[in-house]
């Protein structure tokens, strides 16, 4: 299982300083570190989202991570012009479309692939055109895996928000909705990932969920990093995401 680690909350902590002081020698944390830190610690990618209100990543920070750090990188982006034309330049090895509002706390929901089919199935071939690889951040519904197959995307990334916030038995309920998109979508030929609200306490539970094939942690790892360090936050979740099943 590849571990990507999404490095936007470090460009949190460094905007929620320096926003108005972009050029200052003291504008720390670095989130270019951070990607070197993961590397360290056993990422296989780094992933960040750079968000049309730039509230945490800033465009310099996607120019610097594709040209400094040797992991591939993961750029999260709206099915946008702007954003397409920022992919084109900065040349990520991948890009995960996803859906973005202005007052979203964090991506909330998946992309609506099938609602949006022309215009999604446009940007996932302008980007194929360049050699980036596309993955599509989806809920975990049989309609919306059917339509991510149409638009010739390489990969889905199934949204596991629902699975992180419920409670009880609603747990078991989410973790079987992920097996039955999960499995849809490798029938498909649709390489399948997963992401949003992953921890460390359960992580494991993904562990039914077949042909996982990448998940993309973020918040708890930057979270963890603040009692142990970056390198180790990400060590440890490398350690848990290697008890998945071959
Ligand atoms: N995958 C996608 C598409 C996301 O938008 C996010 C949040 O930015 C993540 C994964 C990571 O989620 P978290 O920070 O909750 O681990």
């Amino acid at each position: 299982m590849l571990l990507g680690v999404n490095i936007d909350h470090v460009a949190t902590l460094r905007e929620a300083r320096y926003s108005l002081l972009p050029q200052s020698a003291n504008a720390e944390p670095s989130p270019l570190e951070a990607a070197y830190d993961a590397m360290e610690g056993g990422a296989d990618s780094i992933t960040i989202h750079v968000r049309g209100d730039r509230r945490h990543m800033q465009d310099r920070d996607a120019y610097e991570i594709a040209d400094k750090c040797p992991l591939p990188l993961n750029l999260e982006m709206g099915v946008t012009t702007e954003m397409l034309e920022l992919a084109l330049k900065v040349r990520p090895e991948f890009v995960c479309l996803v859906p973005e509002t202005r007052e979203e706390v964090t991506t909330e929901g998946g992309l609506d692939v099938a609602g949006r089919l022309d215009e999604v199935t446009a940007c996932v071939a302008r980007l194929q055109q360049e050699e980036i690889k596309v993955s599509l951040f989806i809920d975990p519904d049989l309609p919306q895996i059917e339509a991510a197959s149409k638009t010739g995307a390489e990969m889905v990334e199934l949204h596991t928000g629902c699975f992180a916030n419920a409670q009880g038995d609603m747990i078991e309920s989410e973790v079987s909705r992920l097996i039955e998109a999960s499995k849809a979508a490798h029938a498909a030929g649709i390489q399948v990932n997963a992401g949003h609200g992953i921890n460390y306490t359960n992580v494991y539970r993904l562990f039914t969920v077949p042909h996982l094939a990448e998940l993309n942690i973020g918040h708890t790892i930057v979270a963890r990093a603040m009692r142990v360090g970056f390198r180790e936050a990400v060590v440890e979740m490398r350690e848990a995401v290697n008890g998945y099943p071959d």
